[in-house]
């Protein structure tokens, strides 16, 4: 793991969100350091989801206040900076048109300026990040042929492409098989070990997850829990889960859905 330096790349100050009358995130303060790999837990429907959208400014919180590297949301304009893979990031049908490198060169139009061509170093960006998900040998197929997983590792090289400073995936490995998800993990501790690149997991798997990240959240409307994975490791799962819950591991290798 990389020694995490003190600036700090996201922060949530007192985050409180409701759907109409229904409170789903009360008072969350949390912060992500440069460097730092965290992973954001918790059961179907805790605001995980939720909290990743007020961070990127989708939908705005009923109170609290966000800062994006040191800057209050609404101030904030180098959305570059920041890499998302979204939950429901591969639910392209079939007959969606675009090839693989028309969907990774979507996440450099904020730098190209709209109608322009893609040039050699465009290129030469969208060839780096295939390479890093290991999809280069589809770039010229469309997307809507490309299994799920495919696509999410599609989905995942379009928010590498601008060479974010963080990267936040929600739930990148829904319907991923275990060998792409050893994988996609060694992906991200590249990132984060050798590239330096923050890195903010929303996962279910909890028993694979701490073994490569540094800190860990864990949400059920409020934050029962945030530290580093060795403090998530030495408490009481039921008690910063915030429900009781049993985890299955098997050796080292995996920890039962949450
Ligand atoms: N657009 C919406 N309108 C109304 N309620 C919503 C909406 N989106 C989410 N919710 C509700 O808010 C709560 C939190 O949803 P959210 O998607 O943030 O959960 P999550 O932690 O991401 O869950 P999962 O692990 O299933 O992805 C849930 O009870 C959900 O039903
Ligand atoms: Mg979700």
């Amino acid at each position: 793991m990389l020694p995490v330096n003190q600036q700090t790349v996201l922060e949530t100050d007192n985050v409180s969100y409701r759907y109409s009358k229904q409170p789903v995130l009360e008072n969350v303060s949390m912060e992500i350091k440069k460097g730092s790999f965290l992973g954001l837990v918790g059961p179907n429907g805790s605001g995980k989801s939720t909290l990743i959208k007020i961070l990127l400014g989708l939908i705005a919180p009923d109170a609290g206040e966000i800062r994006l590297f040191g800057t209050p949301l609404k101030k904030f304009k180098h959305w570059e900076k920041i890499g998302y893979v979204s939950q429901k990031a591969n639910s392209f049908n079939s007959g969606f048109p675009a090839t693989v490198q028309e969907v990774v060169a979507m996440g450099l139009y904020g730098q190209m300026g709209l109608f322009r061509f893609l040039n050699k170093t465009h290129k030469r960006k969208i060839e780096n990040a295939l390479e890093q998900v290991g999809m280069s040998d589809y770039k010229k197929r469309t997307i809507g042929e490309l299994s799920g997983g495919q696509q999410q590792r599609v989905f995942i090289a379009r928010a590498l492409v601008s060479e974010p400073d963080i990267l936040i995936l929600d739930e990148p490995t829904v319907g991923v098989d275990a060998q792409s998800v050893q994988q996609f993990y060694t992906l991200l501790s590249t990132l984060n070990i050798e590239k330096g690149m923050t890195l903010l997991l929303v996962t279910h798997d909890v028993g694979v997850m701490t073994r490569y990240v540094s800190h860990v959240a864990c949400l059920n409307r409020i934050l029962h829990f945030h530290g580093t994975s060795e403090e998530f490791e030495e408490q009481n799962l039921s008690s910063v889960y915030g429900h009781d819950v049993t985890m299955i591991t098997h050796g080292h290798e995996s920890g039962g859905p949450l």
